[in-house]
């Protein structure tokens, strides 16, 4: 049978790329949205670790676990059985060695039912896990550009402009050679990120890297307007949820207030007046 991390389901993405068909890609965290995302026909979902601030109120993504990732990988997976799913390898979960990145990226799959991990990274250490990875028979998705597991070294979420090129072209080369399956590029110049794509034969996914890229990723949170007055550039809101939310909440406060929830209608009757 036919899985969704399955090399056929791979090769639909890279045939995507050549024949100009963009790839449509977003984050869940849970069993429903990925329900819905699979219903609505995303070509994969990301369970990202965005799940720090997105889910859970952090202002990074550092505090982010494999125990914490584990759970919610196997509920989208749970959610999305025919969508393509990666897990998004947490900081701390691969910096050690080759050998760390390749026991959790087998939990992923083992325990969350992923079909691929991502990892961040194109420097040769992360190259280097990218390859044992991949040598171990799970497929592998890069992501270069900003790097949210690295703010504490670059100093904060910066854009990456084309005095990075040739840094830029030669990890993507890099992890491309290393058996990476697809790239996430995040916040970069436009025509960076449209000059890595046309270099790259496997498929280029954006976040905030502009029109150029074989795909585009949000964090699904982001796009329903679910995460308060975050407001990058990049980000089109295409819900406003925290409205629809609040006006159902204050609907339901004011009629438990009144008395008018429960109705009639909501209650166990006694046997006799059914
Ligand atoms: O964690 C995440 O949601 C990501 C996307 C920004 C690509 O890595």
């Amino acid at each position: 049978m036919e899985t969704p991390g399955s090399a056929r389901t791979l090769r639909e993405l890279q045939k995507k790329k050549r024949r100009g068909e963009r790839i449509v890609a977003l984050t869940a965290y849970d069993y429903q949205m990925a329900r819905l995302e699979e219903i609505a026909g995303v070509d994969f979902i990301l369970v990202g670790d965005s799940m720090g601030m997105a889910v859970l109120g952090d202002d990074t993504t550092l505090r982010v676990t494999m125990e914490i990732m584990l759970p919610h990988a196997a509920a989208v997976s749970r959610g999305a059985p025919a969508t393509l799913v990666v897990g998004d390898m947490p900081f701390g979960s691969y910096e050690v060695s080759d050998e760390q990145a390749v026991v959790n990226a087998v939990r992923f799959l083992a325990e969350g039912g992923t079909g691929a991990v991502k990892l961040e990274g194109g420097n040769p250490r992360s190259v280097s896990r990218v390859r044992a990875i991949v040598d171990s028979g799970i497929p592998v998705m890069g992501h270069i550009g900003l790097q949210p597991q690295s703010i504490r070294k670059t100093g904060g979420y910066r854009v990456i402009y084309s005095d990075q090129r040739d840094r830029m072209l030669s990890e993507a080369l890099a992890l491309q050679e290393a058996g990476a399956f697809a790239m996430v590029i995040e916040s970069m110049e436009e025509e960076l990120a449209g000059e890595i794509t046309r270099l790259l034969a496997v498929p280029t996914i954006g976040i905030g890297a502009g029109r150029l890229t074989d795909g585009q990723i949000l964090v699904v949170n982001d796009m329903l307007g679910l995460s308060g007055d975050f407001s990058p550039r990049f980000l089109k809101k295409y819900a406003a949820l925290d409205t629809v939310i609040l006006d159902a909440v204050r609907s339901f406060a004011s009629e438990v207030t009144d008395g008018v929830y429960p109705g009639t209608e909501h209650i166990f009757p006694a046997k006799d007046d059914r």
